[in-house]
């Protein structure tokens, strides 16, 4: 089998080195030669802390580099048995990529997206078969968390779930949840108005970031607290999620606060960025 992953960031470059790992063929498609680059060192850097984990024989790992392609020509994916998007998370570029993708792969077993934001029956549209299209969430970092959440979009065929549900949990060896396709799906509908609750009470002074931290690991045994988090997963990421949440629902415990608002327009981004509600040197 081979699958096809257009985007190589953290969630693109987390489900191709899961892939390749599966013993499946993947080809990576980035916008240019130096986030290619990207890519690929990102999936090397992962494997390598894998095999430093004692998770993975050193052979495996250079079989699973093997497997890995990474280019920048969509046209590579030319013949793969399935597609992922795993792109910037922006309506018309995701639009665009699904209408290529239905004319590029058009025996493929399903087209995928990978998106936290945008309505799964949107990109279905731009296909000629809508059938065949699927949300599959990953969640990051994506080689150690087990979670796809399985969305079905009002067109999505029931066969289309099961090969997409088949694939995740048999070759990827995933477990998965089916979801609707709503904003914020299952998991973000509940984990994003708590982190933006979280920078609220940050933001009024009632606690330090420390303070809220250690207050959900400790009280509450999350393996992290909701500002970790939050940069973790991206604040841009974040900020997409609160406002398609907003849109979809317009409960109040999804608007974006002000300081989440500012620091995406500072380039604050978390972890990606080297600063968030934490540093990161
Ligand atoms: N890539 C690969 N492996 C990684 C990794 C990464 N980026 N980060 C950590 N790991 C592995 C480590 O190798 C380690 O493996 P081992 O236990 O077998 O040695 C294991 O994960 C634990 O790592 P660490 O000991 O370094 O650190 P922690 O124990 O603090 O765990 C964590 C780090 C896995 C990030 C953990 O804190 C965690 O699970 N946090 C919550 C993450 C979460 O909630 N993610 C979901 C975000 S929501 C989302 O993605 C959806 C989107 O739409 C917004």
């Amino acid at each position: 089998m081979r699958v096809g992953v257009v985007g190589g960031g953290l969630m693109g470059s987390g489900i191709a080195e899961v892939c390749a790992r599966s013993g499946i063929d993947v080809t990576v498609v980035e916008a240019d030669q130096e986030r290619a680059d990207a890519a690929r060192a990102s999936v090397e850097r992962s494997l390598a802390r894998a095999v430093r984990a004692g998770k993975l024989p050193e052979d495996e790992q250079a079989a699973a580099l093997e497997r890995l392609v990474v280019t920048t020509r969509l046209s590579d994916l030319d013949g793969a048995d399935a597609a992922i998007e795993a792109i910037v998370e922006s309506e018309p570029a995701k639009r665009e990529l699904f209408h290529a993708l239905d004319r590029l792969l058009p025996d493929a077993r399903f087209l995928a997206s990978n998106t936290s934001s945008v309505p799964i029956m949107k990109l279905a549209a731009e296909t000629s078969r809508p059938e065949r299209v699927l949300g599959m969430h990953f969640f990051n970092p994506v080689p150690v968390l087990q979670l796809v959440e399985i969305v079905r979009s009002i067109m999505t065929s029931q066969e289309t779930i099961d090969e997409a549900r088949g694939f995740a949990e048999e070759r990827l060896g995933k477990r998965c949840i089916e979801a609707k396709d709503r904003a914020g799906f299952v998991v973000n509908a509940l984990l994003v108005p708590f982190i933006l609750s979280a920078i609220r009470m940050y933001e009024s002074g009632f606690a330090s970031r420390e303070d809220i931290d250690q207050g959900m690991v400790l009280g509450a045994a999350h393996p992290m607290g909701p500002l970790a988090l939050a940069d973790l997963v991206g604040l841009d990421t974040l900020l997409f999620v609160s406002q398609s949440l907003h849109r979809e629902f317009r409960d109040p415990a999804s608007v974006s606060p002000a300081l989440l608002n500012r620091m995406v327009e500072a380039g604050l981004l978390g972890r990606k960025s080297g600063q968030g509600f934490y540093e990161y040197p």
